[in-house]
C-alpha cells in the first residue's frame, strides 16, 4: 500500500525522504513523490515509476528545506500516473499533503468544494483533504485548527502528513486506520507509515493510535486526539537492526527470507519449549490459556498467505486439542453476522498487524464481546496493540512482497500453541516430549532442504512456458498446496490452483493433460497410499507431475516426473518443509520469467485497505 516519509530537523530534508522512500519501495506502489519549504515556498516533485526515477528527476537541484513530506502510491482513486502522485496542494499552494487510506465521502466533500470554486488537478481522493483544510484555513489562519476540523469531516480512513509554506516550523501528521510511526532523535523529527522508513536515522519511537494527531515542531513533538484532548505516549525501541532489512548479498528479497527460515523458525520457539515439561511457553497468551482451552469454538479469522496458516492450526488444534476450530476470510468475517457467543474466542493471524479487513475482524469481534487473540509478525502494529494477547512470531522484518518466513513462522507459533492446549489437556508429557524434540529439529530440517534448490531451480526451468499449474495435497498439506500455488501466481502470474487431492475428480481433473504440470505433496503421512492414487489419476491423463516426497521413497519415483525430497518429519511439522521447495519453485520461476519478484505487479505488501 502506500508508503509515508516526513521530516523536520535541521538536515536537508529531500535526502532523507527519497532514503525513507526507497526503504518503503518492498510494499508496492506505483508513483512517488516529496515536498519541501524552501525560502518559504512549497516545492513539489512528483514522479510515475520508480523512485530512482524522481531521485533522478532531482539530481542537480538545489534544494535547502529542513521539513519535507514524501509518499509512495498504490493507486486506489485514479490511475497510476505523474498527476495522481502525491503531495496534493491547495490551490493557493500553502498546503502540501500525503495520505494512505481512503476518504469514503470524498465525492460530497469535492462537490462542496467545486461549488467554492476549488480547483482539482487529480482524480483522487486525497486531493480533497487538502483543499479542505485550505478552506478551514482562509477562516482563521491557524494550521493546527484547519487540519483538525478538516479531519473531524472524514469518513473512511487516513495517515495523512502535511505542511504549509506559512508554517515552515510544523509539520501535522494524523491517523486513523492507516499507520504512523514517529521517529525521534536530537532536535530532529521523522515520521512514517512503516519503522523500515525511519531506522537508519532514529530507533526511538512512538504509535499514534486512531483518531490521533501529532504537531510535531523541531523542538517538541505534542499528541492530541482529533477533537483536541491530550494523549500522553509511550516512547519505544525499534527491534530490528538495519541489516535485517538490506538484501544482504541476495538478488531479492524474497529469496533472503526464504533462506532465512532455519533461523527465523529458530526465532519462533526460541524460550518457548519447556523440555522437561514436554511443552510449551507462550508468555503473551498465558493468562488466556484457560479461556482457550475452555471454550466451545475457537475462529480463526486473517487473509491471504495467513489465512492458509491458520487452516493449518485448524488441522493441528483439532487433532490434538479436540476444540472445534472454524477459519474465516476477515474480509467475509467482517461483512456478514458472525455468530459469537462467550464461548467463541477469536484468533486473528497477520504479519503486518495492519491488514485493513484482518483489523475490521478484530474490531467486530471485541464489538460482539469475544475474546481476541494476536498471532502478528510486527511488533507494536495496530492488531497486536487492540487485540486482548497475543503471540508475536519474532521472524524479524519480512520485505519481500510476497509471505515466506512469516507463514513458517506462524505455523510454528500455531503448532506451539497446540502443544501447550494439548498438553495441557489430553497429551501425555512423554508425547509432549517428543514434540518438543520434533521442534528442535525443524531449522536443521530447512536446511537440508534449502541445500536442493539447484535442483528446484533446474526444474523451475523446464516449466517457464507453462501458464498453469495445479497444487494438490491432503490433510494437513492441503493448505499447503493452497499457499504454493499463492506464492506462484502472484509473483510468476502464472494462474495456479490449489486443491485438496481427492477434489481433484470433482472437475479440475477435467484440465489435466500433456501441457499441465501437477505439483503433488506427497509425503509419507497418513494419507499417503490415497494420494498416490491421485497421482495415478493425473498420470492416465498424462499430466506432469513434480511431487514434493519424503526422503528414502524410492517408489514414487516411478510414479512421477520430477522428485523435490524432504527429510522424513513428524507429520504435525510437516508444512514448515513442504513449503519451501513450493516458495523456491515460485520464486525460481518468476526470476526465470523475468518478472519483479520482490515487486510484483499490482500486489503491496501490507494491505491497509479493504
Ligand atoms: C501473500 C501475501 C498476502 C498476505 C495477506 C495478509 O504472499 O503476503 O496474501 O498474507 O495480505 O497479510 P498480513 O499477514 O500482513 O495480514
Amino acid at each position: 500500500m502506500c508508503g509515508i516519509v516526513g521530516y523536520i530537523g535541521n538536515q536537508k530534508s529531500m535526502p532523507i525522504l527519497i532514503g525513507g522512500l526507497k526503504r518503503l519501495e518492498y510494499r508496492g506502489y506505483d508513483s512517488a513523490g516529496i515536498a519541501t519549504i524552501c525560502n518559504a515556498k512549497l516545492v513539489i516533485n512528483k514522479q510515475k515509476g520508480k523512485i530512482s526515477e524522481l531521485e533522478s528527476s532531482l539530481r542537480g537541484v538545489n534544494n535547502d528545506g529542513t521539513i519535507g513530506i514524501g509518499h509512495t502510491r498504490w493507486a486506489t482513486h485514479g490511475e497510476p500516473n505523474t498527476i495522481n502522485a502525491h503531495p496534493h496542494a491547495c490551490c493557493n499552494r500553502k498546503f502540501a499533503l500525503i495520505h494512505n487510506g481512503i476518504i469514503e465521502n470524498y465525492a460530497i466533500l469535492k462537490k462542496e468544494l467545486l461549488e467554492k470554486k476549488h480547483q482539482f488537478e487529480s482524480q483522487t481522493d486525497t486531493e480533497v483533504l487538502v483543499h479542505l483544510i485550505e478552506d478551514y484555513y482562509k477562516q482563521r489562519s491557524d494550521f493546527e485548527l484547519a487540519v483538525r476540523k478538516a479531519l473531524q469531516r472524514l469518513d473512511g480512513t487516513y495517515g495523512i502528513a502535511v505542511i504549509c509554506s506559512d508554517e515552515p516550523d510544523i509539520l501535522i501528521t494524523a491517523r486513523n486506520g492507516s499507520p504512523i510511526v514517529l521517529g525521534i532523535s536530537d532536535g530532529e523529527y521523522f515520521v512514517a507509515s512503516d519503522p523500515t522508513a525511519i531506522v537508519a536515522h532514529t530507533r526511538q519511537v512512538s504509535y499514534l493510535d486512531d483518531n490521533e494527531m501529532a504537531i510535531i515542531n523541531r523542538s517538541k513533538m505534542v499528541i492530541k486526539t482529533i477533537d483536541d484532548r491530550p494523549v500522553e505516549k509511550r516512547v519505544e525501541q525499534i527491534a530490528f537492526d538495519l541489516e535485517k532489512i538490506e538484501k544482504g548479498g541476495y538478488p531479492h528479497f524474497m529469496l533472503k527470507e526464504i533462506m532465512e527460515q532455519p533461523q527465523t523458525v529458530y526465532d519462533s520457539m526460541r524460550g518457548r519449549l519447556l523440555e522437561e515439561e514436554g511443552t510449551a511457553k507462550l508468555g503473551g497468551i498465558e493468562h488466556e490459556i484457560h479461556s482457550l482451552l475452555h471454550s466451545g469454538r475457537l475462529l480463526f479469522s486473517a487473509c491471504g498467505t495467513s489465512w492458509h496458516a491458520a487452516l493449518i492450526g485448524e488441522y493441528l488444534i483439532e487433532e490434538y486439542v479436540r476444540i472445534p476450530v472454524e477459519v474465516e476470510y476477515a474480509s467475509e468475517f467482517r461483512y456478514r453476522n458472525p455468530i459469537i457467543d462467550r464461548n467463541t474466542v477469536v484468533a486473528v493471524i497477520s504479519q503486518s498487524g495492519e491488514t485493513a479487513d484482518t483489523l475490521a475482524a478484530v474490531r467486530e469481534a471485541k464489538r460482539k464481546g469475544a475474546k481476541v487473540l494476536g498471532i502478528c509478525n510486527v511488533v507494536g502494529s495496530t492488531i497486536a496493540r487492540e487485540t486482548d494477547a497475543g503471540v508475536y512470531l519474532h521472524a524479524g522484518p519480512e520485505i519481500g512482497v510476497a509471505s515466506t518466513k512469516a507463514f513458517t513462522s506462524q505455523v510454528t507459533v500455531l503448532a506451539l500453541m497446540t502443544l501447550l492446549l494439548a498438553r495441557m489437556s489430553a497429551m501425555s508429557a512423554s508425547v509432549g516430549r517428543t514434540f518438543v524434540k520434533d521442534f528442535k529439529q525443524l531449522p536443521e530440517q530447512i536446511e537440508k532442504i534449502l541445500k536442493s534448490r539447484e535442483l528446484i531451480k533446474s526444474i523451475a526451468d523446464r516449466f517457464v512456458h507453462k501458464s498453469n499449474f495445479l497444487y494438490l495435497g491432503r490433510g494437513i498439506n492441503f493448505p499447503v498446496a493452497l499457499e504454493g500455488a499463492l506464492k506462484m501466481k502472484e509473483i510468476s502470474y502464472l494462474h495456479a490452483e490449489g486443491y485438496p487431492a481427492a477434489e481433484m475428480k470433482h472437475g479440475p481433473i477435467a484440465l489435466i493433460d500433456e501441457n499441465m504440470p501437477v505439483v503433488v505433496i506427497a509425503t509419507k503421512d497418513s494419507t499417503y497410499e490415497k494420494i498416490i492414487s491421485n497421482i495415478e489419476e493425473v498420470r492416465a491423463r498424462k499430466g506432469k507431475i513434480i511431487a514434493i516426497a519424503t526422503e528414502g521413497d524410492d517408489y514414487i519415483k516411478t510414479k512421477v516426473d520430477y522428485v523435490i525430497y524432504v527429510p522424513q518429519f513428524s507429520e504435525f511439522l510437516t508444512p514448515i518443509l513442504t513449503i519451501i521447495p513450493l516458495q523456491l519453485l515460485a520464486y525460481y520461476l518468476a526470476v526465470k520469467r523475468g518478472c519483479n519478484v520482490d515487486q510484483p505487479r499490482n500486489l503491496a505488501k501490507s494491505v491497509t485497505v479493504e
